[in-house]
C-alpha cells in the first residue's frame, strides 16, 4: 500500500481533474451497486482505464511524456522506433511485403518513427494499421501522424476490430499488454481468494471473497507450474484477456511476426514467492506507487506481463517462439549501436541528448532489463535480428 509519505509527495490534481475523477467515482459506484458491492479488480481496472469518456486512457488526459504521468520508450526517443523498424524491415523483406498492425499506439509516436525509418530503408508496408481502444488517443494519433509524417499519413488506417481475413506482416505492441486489466488473488490458509473493490467510509477499499471456480483453477494451475510454493498471504495478478488476445492476433496472420515489448518476466520470476504482494504499479505525474484507488481516472495502473503466458498462447495458436530478450539486447540486435555510430560527430547538445536517451533505453537500472521483447512467428524461416545478440527463450 501507498505509504503516507509517498501519498503526501504526490501532487494534488487541479479542480477540473478532481471533478473528472469524481464523475468516474460515481460511475464506479453505480457499477458496484449493480454487483452487490463487490467489483472484481479486473472490472475496476477496466473502468478506471477504459470507461468511455471517463477512463484514464479514454479521456483527454496528457498521460505520456515529461508533462504526463510516465514516459514510454517511443516518447523518450525515436531511436526505439527506428530499431523496431529495422526488425519490421527484415520480416517484410522475407515476406516480400506485407502490413504492420500496431496495437495500442498511444500518442502515435512509434507509428511515425517506424514509418519514417521504413521509408528511409525503402521498405514501407502496404498499410500501417492501428487498433486502439481509446477514441481520444485515436484522434491524437491522427493529429501526430499528420504533423510528423504528412506524406505517409494516408498509409495509416485505424481498425475497429482485428482483421477477419488472412493477412501477412508484423504485429507491434509496446507497453500494451501491461495495460490489460488483471484479476488479483490472495492465498489464505491454503484457500484462494479473489481481491476486488468495495466502497466504505467515502473511499474504495480492497475486499476479498472466496475465488470463483475458474479463477481458483487458474491460480492452482499457475502455482503447480512454479518451482517454489507461495507463502501464506501471497497476493498476485493474472490477466484474463492476455492469452485470448494473442490467439486472436494470431488468428488471421497467415505469415509474419508478433513483436511485443513490455515490462515483465518469465512466469517463475513474475510469480516468485519473494514478490509476495504482486506487481501492480500505478503512475501519477512521473511517480510510481501501489495504490490503485488513488485519483481514479487520473493515474495509470499496470501489472507485470507473464511472458511465459504469451509464449504458451502463441504456441497454442500455432506460432513459433522466435526470440525473447531484454530490451537492451533486443535493441542492440536491431542495430542501436550502428544507429548511434552513424550519428557520431561533434558532441553537440543534440548528440548528448541522443546518447543519454540510448542509455535510458538500455541501462539495466533504467529500461534495459526490466523491459523485455518477445517475438512469435508463423511461416518465417529466420531468426529475427533483434534476438541475434541474446535469446532467452529457454527461460520462458
Ligand atoms: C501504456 S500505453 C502505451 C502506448 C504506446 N504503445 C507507447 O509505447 O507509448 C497503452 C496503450 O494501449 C492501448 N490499449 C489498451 N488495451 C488495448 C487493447 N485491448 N487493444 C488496443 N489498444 C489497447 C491504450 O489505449 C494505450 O494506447
Amino acid at each position: 500500500m501507498l505509504s503516507q509519505s509517498a501519498a503526501a509527495a504526490l501532487p494534488t490534481p487541479d479542480p477540473d481533474a478532481q471533478a473528472h475523477s469524481a464523475r468516474l467515482v460515481a460511475r464506479l459506484r453505480e457499477a458496484l451497486a449493480e454487483q452487490d458491492g463487490f467489483l472484481p479488480f479486473a472490472r475496476y481496472m477496466e473502468l478506471v482505464l477504459y470507461a468511455p469518456g471517463l477512463g484514464y486512457y479514454s479521456a483527454g488526459m496528457q498521460k505520456f511524456g515529461a508533462a504526463g504521468d510516465f514516459i514510454t520508450a517511443p516518447e523518450l526517443t525515436p531511436l526505439f522506433g527506428r530499431c523496431l523498424a529495422r526488425q519490421c524491415a527484415e520480416v517484410l523483406g522475407a515476406l516480400d511485403g506485407g502490413m504492420i498492425l500496431e496495437l495500442g499506439a498511444g500518442s502515435g509516436a512509434l507509428a511515425a518513427d517506424v514509418l519514417v525509418e521504413l521509408e528511409t530503408l525503402d521498405c514501407l508496408p502496404a498499410e500501417y494499421r492501428i487498433l486502439e481502444v481509446s477514441a481520444d488517443l485515436r484522434a491524437r494519433q491522427q493529429r501526430l501522424l499528420r504533423e510528423r509524417a504528412p506524406h505517409l499519413a494516408a498509409r495509416v488506417r485505424w481498425l475497429d476490430a482485428l482483421p477477419d481475413t488472412p493477412w501477412r506482416g508484423v504485429v507491434l505492441g509496446n507497453e500494451v499488454l501491461d495495460a490489460l486489466p488483471v484479476e488479483r488473488f490472495c492465498l489464505r490458509d491454503g484457500a484462494v481468494f479473489q481481491q476486488g473493490v468495495a466502497w466504505r467510509d467515502n473511499q474504495f477499499h480492497w475486499k476479498e471473497i472466496p475465488a470463483p471456480g475458474a479463477l481458483r483453477q487458474t491460480v492452482t494451475a499457475l502455482q503447480n507450474d512454479l518451482p517454489e510454493p507461495w507463502p501464506d498471504g501471497y497476493c498476485g495478478e493474472w490477466c484474463p484477456t492476455l492469452a485470448p488476445l494473442i490467439r486472436s492476433l494470431a488468428g488471421q496472420l497467415s505469415a509474419g511476426l508478433l513483436l511485443f515489448v513490455d515490462y515483465g518476466a518469465p512466469r517463475s520470476a513474475v510469480y516468485h514467492p519473494a514478490r509476495a504482494q504482486g506487481t501492480l504499479l500505478c503512475h501519477y505525474r512521473q511517480r510510481a506507487h501501489d495504490n490503485p484507488f488513488l485519483y481514479p481516472g487520473l493515474q495509470d495502473i499496470t501489472a507485470w506481463v507473464d511472458f511465459t503466458a504469451i509464449a504458451e498462447a502463441g504456441v497454442t495458436a500455432g506460432l513459433d517462439v522466435l526470440g525473447y530478450a531484454t530490451q537492451a539486447h533486443f535493441l542492440l540486435g536491431c542495430g542501436l549501436d550502428a544507429l548511434l555510430a552513424d550519428a557520431a560527430g561533434e558532441l553537440t547538445p543534440a548528440r548528448l541528448t541522443q546518447l543519454q536517451q540510448a542509455k535510458r533505453l538500455t541501462l539495466p537500472d533504467e529500461m534495459g532489463e526490466t523491459f523485455k521483447a518477445i517475438a512469435l512467428g508463423r511461416g518465417l524461416d529466420l531468426q529475427p535480428r533483434g534476438f541475434a545478440v541474446q535469446d532467452l527463450s529457454h527461460t520462458l
